[in-house]
């Protein structure tokens, strides 16, 4: 078999992973965009607290020491800082800190695949929060894109997640991970935005 029939037979893990929860990630930007976070820098402050819920119950896997080995640099991709720091700009008290999720190690590559990604979408974000007058400097600095633009961070992590050597009941587990974290930030969409 040649490689490009091999590529074509078997894609990249993330490539699958994003095949397995396409549904759910629309169904989540379908629930972000009703629940129009960005009409009002009330209904912004709200978005951030489902962003400090999300990614706050990730920070210890993003500090996590074998996660951390095998993605080198993981520990410095987290949002969560960037999260409290928006919050503060706009004047706001910081929530108490969110619990952290409970995931096996192939689990949390799935929750750290939809966290990792939903950067990506973050392009469009960032630029509504423009209409409120924030910015990468004030309030929107987790939307903000690395100053090396966001492709490249994206294709250094997919680049390492395909890379990894996983069982059969791990790879079973990393796809159970990333539709527990779009499930995960369902709820707090539905939470947070509860009553409009
Ligand atoms: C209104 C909200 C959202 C919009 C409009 C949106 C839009 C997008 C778009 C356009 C992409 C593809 C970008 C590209 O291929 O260059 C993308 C990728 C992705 N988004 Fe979202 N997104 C939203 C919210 C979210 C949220 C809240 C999460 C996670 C909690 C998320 C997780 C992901 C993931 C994991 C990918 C990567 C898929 C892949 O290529 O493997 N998105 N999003």
């Amino acid at each position: 078999m040649t490689a490009t029939a091999t590529r074509l037979t078997v894609p990249g893990r993330c490539a699958r992973l994003k095949a397995s929860s396409s549904r759910d990630h629309d169904s989540v930007d379908e629930l972000v965009m009703a629940a129009r976070p960005f009409e009002d820098r009330e209904r912004y402050a709200r978005f951030l607290q489902v962003q400090h819920r999300f990614h706050g119950s990730l920070l210890a896997l993003y500090h996590d020491e074998l996660l951390n080995d095998r993605l080198p640099g993981l520990m410095q991709l987290s949002r969560f800082a960037a999260v409290e720091r928006d919050l503060l700009d706009l004047g706001l008290a910081l929530p108490s800190a969110p619990p952290t999720v409970s995931a096996s190690p192939a689990q949390a590559l799935g929750w750290l695949y939809c966290s990792e990604g939903s950067n990506l979408g973050a392009a469009f974000l960032f630029k509504q929060t423009q209409r409120l007058g924030l910015d990468g400097n004030e309030g929107a600095r987790h939307l903000a894109p690395h100053p090396d633009g966001r492709a490249l961070h994206w294709r250094e992590f997919v680049a390492r997640v395909d890379g990894l050597a996983l069982d059969a009941g791990e790879e079973v587990e990393v796809i159970a991970g990333v539709i527990a974290a779009f499930d995960s930030y369902r709820g707090h969409l539905r939470a947070v935005f509860a009553g409009g």
